[in-house]
């Protein structure tokens, strides 16, 4: 407990799923948080922040927006002073065959999971530049490391987040920001919900672990590489996945 005492977190898409965990996980740490989001509210993670008695801002943001990312930077520095830890969580999945895509659906999906980690971090990164110190957790897929059917875009999108997070670590590390990213196998969040049962089923017959993983299951893993306990990571892929990926 308290290992992110003093701390303020900004974690994007944390109306939902993932972001919601690791906003809630980091206050019951000690942080104050910001939730970024294209909801129009995050009640519940509001909620779920105050309910550890730390403070909660919420901030209306379209992540893949330039224009809105800096009004979400200057909202956050405006109330808390500075941002110690980005969680570039904000992210969309949707599922079509490469030959039926259309390069329309490509870039929503490119625009939303990987324009996002560049637009905020630039946003935000400066300050930890100056501080020399920070965090920046990025949260990719199993499916950037192994690729998924009906889904270049996807897996091409959290590709991309890993190679940000490792060529950025070693960009800036060495002046004291520190870049990870996550790499989740199948959680049960409203993201998940939307596979067809034809996919569950097949995945989870293909999961060693034989069940989807819960929110719970990745927040520690965020906490960790926020904290004072993950000060040697850099530029890792850390992977709660079940052993879908075994590296
Ligand atoms: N659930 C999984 O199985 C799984 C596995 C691997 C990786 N991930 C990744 O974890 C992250 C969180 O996913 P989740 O499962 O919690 O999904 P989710 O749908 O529950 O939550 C995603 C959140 O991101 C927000 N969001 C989407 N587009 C946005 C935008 N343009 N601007 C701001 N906010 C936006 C949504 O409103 C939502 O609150 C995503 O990046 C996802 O790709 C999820």
């Amino acid at each position: 407990m308290n290992r992110l005492a003093g701390r303020t977190a900004l974690v994007t898409g944390g109306a939902s799923g993932i972001g919601q965990g690791i906003a809630i996980a980091f206050a019951a740490e000690g942080a104050d948080v910001v939730i970024a989001d294209r909801a129009s509210e995050a009640p519940a993670t509001v909620e779920g922040v105050r309910t550890q008695g730390r403070e909660a801002l919420f901030v209306e943001t379209d992540v893949s927006d330039e224009a809105q990312v800096q009004r979400m930077a200057t909202a956050a520095i405006d109330r808390f002073g500075r941002v110690d830890i980005l969680v570039n969580n904000a992210g969309i999945f949707s599922e079509s065959l490469l030959e039926d895509m259309s390069a329309a659906e490509w870039d929503r999906v490119l625009k939303t999971n990987l324009r996002s980690v560049f637009l905020c971090t630039r946003a935000l990164i400066g300050p930890m530049l100056e501080r020399g110190d920070g965090r920046i957790i990025n949260i990719a897929s199993q499916l950037g490391q192994i690729g998924g059917v009906s889904a270049v875009h996807y897996s091409a999108s959290k590709a991309g987040v890993i190679g940000f997070t490792t060529a950025l670590a070693r960009e800036v590390s060495s002046r004291g920001v520190l870049v990870n990213a996550i790499a989740p196998g199948p959680i049960e969040t409203p993201l998940l919900e939307n596979e067809t049962e034809a996919w569950r089923s097949a995945k989870l017959a293909e999961l060693p672990i034989g069940r989807f993983g819960r929110v719970t299951e990745v927040t520690p893993t965020a906490v960790l590489l926020a904290s004072a306990e993950g000060s040697y990571y850099v530029g890792q892929t850390l992977g709660p996945n079940g052993g879908d990926v075994m590296l």
